[in-house]
């Protein structure tokens, strides 16, 4: 049987977009240029001079490493090319990037995205990643994108979705309408479809968190740990610990698997790590639309904040719905 293809997929399930046939297609087919692009060079890392620091730091004060500067360069200009987004925000960049073309300048969407995700891993072969998010502009076509198309809640998304380099490459999106996985078949070049409308279950027996940064939770998170070690029969009890320290590769288990991910505040971070454009909006779209949950802890859906600033951070916990709602009542009684 012949795997059907991503932009076969795409092609057929366009009926479903609400907008203009071919523009979602055009756009998506070149975030996967890019991400085979990626690939190429994730799975050459060894072998190629890509691995180690690029000498600067990015808009968090992080040390940006070659392939975030590979993987933010390629994003970037694969989404020029594709002649629909008129601008991105990306974590490697503090200001936007404005597309200035006549083509550009009459682009419906904006992209929201965190080129390569889990720097960490990198230099160590563990799996990394590739998060994006789509919005429809609210900026008048014809001019040139504006910061207020990308301070968008994420309910307003029309797409999301990442990329996966693991044990192979998978690109996961969806549209609202589901979510779908493809996998990369590198023999052939092509995304092909693996993983039809993903399910993540309601209860799962995962937790994932850094525990290293166990003394700096809020009482609410260490009482919800101790609940997922404790021994319990009927509920699973105690949960399997699995942290990579990637939210992609976390999240991409949990959401096949079942559980939970946390990214809490701390006394020092106040609204945790992970930033809410384009890391906790996209995961948050997807996993509602696997059937899963994704709040800020504090009983707040992700898709309702809305944004004040481009990178803005945000507690996370995501993941399966009865897990999470199980958390958020710790956060309750013992507080966050
Ligand atoms: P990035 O590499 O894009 O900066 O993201 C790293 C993020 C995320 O992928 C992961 O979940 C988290 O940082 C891990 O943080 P800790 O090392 O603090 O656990
Ligand atoms: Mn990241
Ligand atoms: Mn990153």
């Amino acid at each position: 049987m012949i795997a059907t293809t991503l932009n076969e997929f795409i092609i057929e399930r366009q009926e479903e977009f609400p907008y203009a046939k071919g523009e979602l297609s055009r756009l998506l087919s070149h975030i996967s240029l890019a991400a085979k692009i990626v690939h190429r060079e994730v799975s050459k890392a060894g072998l190629v001079d890509i691995l180690g620091e690029a000498g600067a730091t990015n808009v968090h004060g992080e040390n940006q490493k070659k392939l975030d500067v590979f993987a933010d360069e390629k994003f970037i200009n694969a989404l020029r090319g594709s002649a629909e987004c008129c601008g991105i925000a990306s974590e490697e960049n503090e200001e936007i990037v404005i597309f200035d073309s006549e083509v550009a300048r009459n682009g419906d969407y904006v992209v929201t995205m965190d080129p390569l995700d889990g720097s960490s891993n990198i230099d160590v072969n563990v799996s990394i990643g590739t998060i994006f998010a789509i919005y429809r502009r609210v900026s008048p076509v014809g001019h040139k994108a504006t910061e207020e198309d990308f301070l968008q809640p994420g309910r307003s998304q029309v797409a999301a979705g990442y990329v996966i380099y693991g044990s192979s490459t998978m690109l996961v999106y969806s549209t609202g309408k589901g979510v779908h996985g493809f996998t990369l078949d590198p023999s052939i070049g092509e995304f092909c479809l693996s993983h039809p409308n993903i399910k993540t279950p309601h209860s799962g027996y995962i937790y994932s968190i850094n525990e290293g940064n166990y003394k700096k939770f809020a009482k609410g998170v260490k009482k919800y740990l101790k609940y997922c070690q404790v021994s319990d029969e009927p509920t699973n009890r105690p949960y399997s610990s699995r942290y990579i320290g990637s939210l992609v590769a976390d999240f991409h288990r949990n959401l096949l698997q079942g559980g939970i991910f946390i990214y809490p505040k701390t006394e020092h971070d106040p609204c945790g790590k992970l930033r809410l454009l384009y890391e906790c909006n996209p995961v948050a779209f997807l996993v509602e639309q696997a059937g899963g949950k994704a709040t800020n802890g504090r009983g707040e859906r992700i898709l309702d904040i809305v944004p004040k600033k481009l990178h803005q951070r945000e507690p996370l916990y995501v993941g399966s719905r009865n897990m999470v709602d199980k958390a958020e009542e710790f956060i309750k009684e013992f507080g966050d």
